[in-house]
């Protein structure tokens, strides 16, 4: 006797919900739009008062001494490659497995990111992948807390200090994450996050980097307004008109509204790391046990902050691949995406002569990824949506 299977959306059968749950998206509250209108109505729209608050609390949330705000993640990575002093001739280590942003910040300045492979547990860069890529001429390794998942952060210390090598933090999916107690962001010599709508919490656009070394924040602070020296004092002394450009820098600026909805959105942090936590735990409880599913490792150092819920697909159990099985979720009204295509895959980087095959697990790992919607917005309903429709399709594809 065989059992029958459900109707799947995509073969004309009725979906698990009408209308599409995106993978993530914004929580605004009206307390957040009051904030924006009160700067709004205020003296300062750019390089005002909401700009420095908003860093004393950030700097505090993850216990660090400095943060820049700059206009994105990206920015942030810049910033603090640039603080760096990462020049042509450099290289980098960046993991082969992240958004294109983190390998893309040594290139703006002329120097080579070296990536490395991840583990194939958390889908974190591997240590020992990331000692095998030095070479004389590394000056930093760029560590990413994929999905949230912090990486074993005494490991890479140890690392770069062994080699006198600057750690750089990529935490654009790590705020609110902690190891061994610790909160991202008091970990690296930079720490850079993300306020794109899809992270923890938002500004529209923006980033933030953090820093215990003040002379790495004034140089991120310089950067960020055209590499115009920020020193008021000296300013002074010459006369007020007179500033100089001390070397090349952006206008990476961040506007006070933009601050002032990011510090709304930071009160909530707390509650909202909880939620995800939440989340996270049930989709863990109601896929325990599905054989045709390999859910996240949490290793025990971490508190993660789940940007993302990435489950991979035992290809082996099933008569589909990845592409099937993400095209019939999206028929089902769930929103799942992929989270990454490996960095040197993509056409820049082939064209500078990186070559498939030399990241194993990160070009096999992604064939079998999958990203859950998860967001601090989603209801109850809606994870149990995302539930049912992964028991659907995986029953309708089940060998
Ligand atoms: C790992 C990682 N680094 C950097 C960034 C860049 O952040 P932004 O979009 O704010 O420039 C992202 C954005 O998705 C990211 O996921």
């Amino acid at each position: 006797m065989t059992r029958s299977r459900p109707v799947l959306a995509i073969d004309g059968g009725p979906p698990v919900r009408q209308r599409l749950l995106p993978y993530a998206r914004q929580l605004i509250g009206e307390d957040d739009i009051a904030a924006v209108v009160t700067t709004l109505r205020g003296d300062w729209l750019t390089t005002g008062p909401a700009v420095k608050a908003f860093e004393e609390r950030f700097a505090a949330a993850v216990g660090a001494r400095h943060a820049v705000a700059v206009s994105s993640g990206t920015a942030a990575l810049h910033g603090a490659a640039h603080a760096l002093g990462l020049r042509p001739g450099d290289e980098a280590v960046v993991p082969a497995l992240t958004f294109v942003a983190t390998a893309n910040a040594m290139c703006y300045l002329g120097a080579r990111p070296v990536f490395a492979d991840v583990q194939r547990d958390t889908l974190n860069v591997d240590p020992a992948a990331v000692e095998a890529a030095l070479t004389p001429r590394t000056r930093a390794v760029f560590t990413v807390d994929f999905t949230g998942m912090p990486v074993d952060y005494d490991a890479f210390r140890e690392l770069a200090a062994g080699q006198n090598l600057a750690l750089v933090s990529d935490a654009a999916h790590a705020l609110g994450a902690r190891y061994r107690g610790r909160p991202v962001g008091a970990l690296a010599t930079l720490t850079t996050f993300s306020l794109h709508p899809v992270k923890h919490i938002t500004a529209g656009e923006g980033g933030v980097v953090v820093t215990d070394d003040p002379e790495l924040a004034l140089r991120i602070r310089n950067f960020r307004n055209h590499g115009i020296t920020s020193d008021h004092h000296e300013r002074e002394a010459v006369g007020s008109w007179w500033y100089e450009m001390r070397e090349l820098g952006f206008n990476y600026r961040l506007t006070d509204f933009q601050c002032a909805l990011a510090q709304s959105q930071l009160g909530k942090l707390t509650d909202w790391t909880a939620r995800r936590r939440a989340i996270a735990a049930r989709y863990t409880e109601a896929f325990a046990g599905v054989p045709e599913l390999e859910l996240p490792t949490v290793p025990g150092w971490a508190e993660p902050a789940w940007h993302l819920y990435v489950v991979r697909l035992n290809l082996e159990r099933l008569r589909a691949g990845r592409r099937e099985v993400f095209a019939a979720l999206r028929a089902e009204g769930i929103g799942v995406n992929v989270h990454y295509i490996p960095v040197p895959w993509h056409p820049y980087y082939q064209a500078l002569g990186y070559r498939r095959g030399c990241w194993p697990v990160a070009e096999t790992e992604y064939e079998r990824m999958l990203s859950l919607p998860l967001w601090v917005g989603m209801t109850p309903a809606d994870v149990e949506d995302t539930i049912a429709a992964v028991t659907k399709v995986l029953a309708a594809y089940r060998r």
